[in-house]
């Protein structure tokens, strides 16, 4: 319950930041030192998680820690195990061996249901809408507002549509009617849905994987500036994405995966765009598509 609006947790956008700014700059970083300094557990703690389908091992003993309110870029290759180790976080995916501590605690997830308890919410590569149902009831799909009528419940669509304009609204995002069905979207509206709904379950850690893959540059900003929206709220966020110059303005560290296994961990402000592109593809790349476009 929010103290300021009296409203549920998941649709109070009471402490709305300013939204669109724009300002192109890096975060000041959070660091896991400051962490582990005050002996305060990370918020996720993933230690050799494996997994293996028939012939091909997927992970093999993955470790990865986020702190409070942290934004974790997560880059490898195809096929080199990020979308895995995510759905693993999100429960998606059982690991056969290794566990998980949120904040300092053992946790099992069976399935998306047991992390959402533990407020972890994923963005899929695919996004997982319903492209048929409109934008409120894809926001609200499964826990849609209802209404009595002579003691008969019913869909309470006015309600849905007019909390569904406050949530859009609450994280900035323009979309001019709730009522379209989301086929009829942009590729940059769609993926601000299926994050609006992830940030509506009042998440701690928020994984999204892709987000910006295949967005027109000013449909990635305001997606980069939802990654500084809700960490600024002190989400932890783990962003997956081949766009390295994306990461760079969002992100406080970069960890690379090669092959089912992490081969390297850098504070944003340790590294530079051609360490990480060598360290992806496992040795010294010269490639004109790898030069840095941005100072780091
Ligand atoms: N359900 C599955 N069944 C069989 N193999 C799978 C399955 N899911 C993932 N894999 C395999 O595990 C490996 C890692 O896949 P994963 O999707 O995690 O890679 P990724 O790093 O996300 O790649 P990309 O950048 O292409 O999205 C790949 O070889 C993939 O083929
Ligand atoms: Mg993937």
């Amino acid at each position: 319950m929010c103290a300021a609006c009296g409203r549920q947790g998941a649709v109070c956008f009471t402490r709305r930041p300013p939204w669109m700014s724009f300002t192109l700059t890096k975060r000041e970083p959070v660091l896991m030192n400051s962490v582990a300094s005050t002996a305060v557990p990370p918020r996720v703690r993933m230690r050799n998680i494996a997994k293996r389908y028939g012939a091909i091992q997927s992970l093999r003993g993955v470790n990865l820690e986020v702190a409070p309110g942290e934004v974790l870029g997560l880059v490898g290759d195809n096929g080199a195990g990020k979308s895995t180790v995510s759905k693993v976080l999100s429960g998606a995916v059982i690991p056969d061996e290794g566990y998980i501590e949120i904040d300092g605690k053992r946790v099992h997830f069976e399935n998306p249901g047991d992390a959402r308890v533990h407020q972890i919410e994923m963005v899929y590569q695919d996004l997982s809408l319903c492209d048929t149902v409109d934008v409120a009831g894809n926001l609200f799909l499964g826990r849609e507002p209802m209404r009595r009528i002579c003691g008969v419940p019913v869909l309470d669509l006015a309600k849905m549509h007019l909390d569904a304009r406050e949530m859009l609204d609450g994280l900035g995002i323009r979309i001019p009617n709730t009522r379209l069905d989301v086929e009829n979207l942009s590729g940059g509206q769609r993926q601000a849905i299926a994050i609006s709904r992830a940030v509506s379950f009042d998440p701690k850690v928020l994984i999204m994987d892709e987000p910006t893959a295949a967005l027109a540059v000013a449909e990635v900003e305001a997606v980069l500036d939802l990654v500084r929206t809700v960490s600024a709220r002190g989400v932890s966020v783990i962003l997956i994405s081949h766009r390295l110059q994306d990461l760079f303005l969002v992100c406080d560290r970069i960890s690379v995966m090669y092959e089912g296994q992490n081969v390297a961990d850098r504070p944003i402000g340790e590294t530079n765009l051609q360490e990480i592109v060598d360290l992806i593809v496992g040795h010294k790349f010269n490639a004109r598509s790898a030069r840095p476009t941005i100072e780091n």
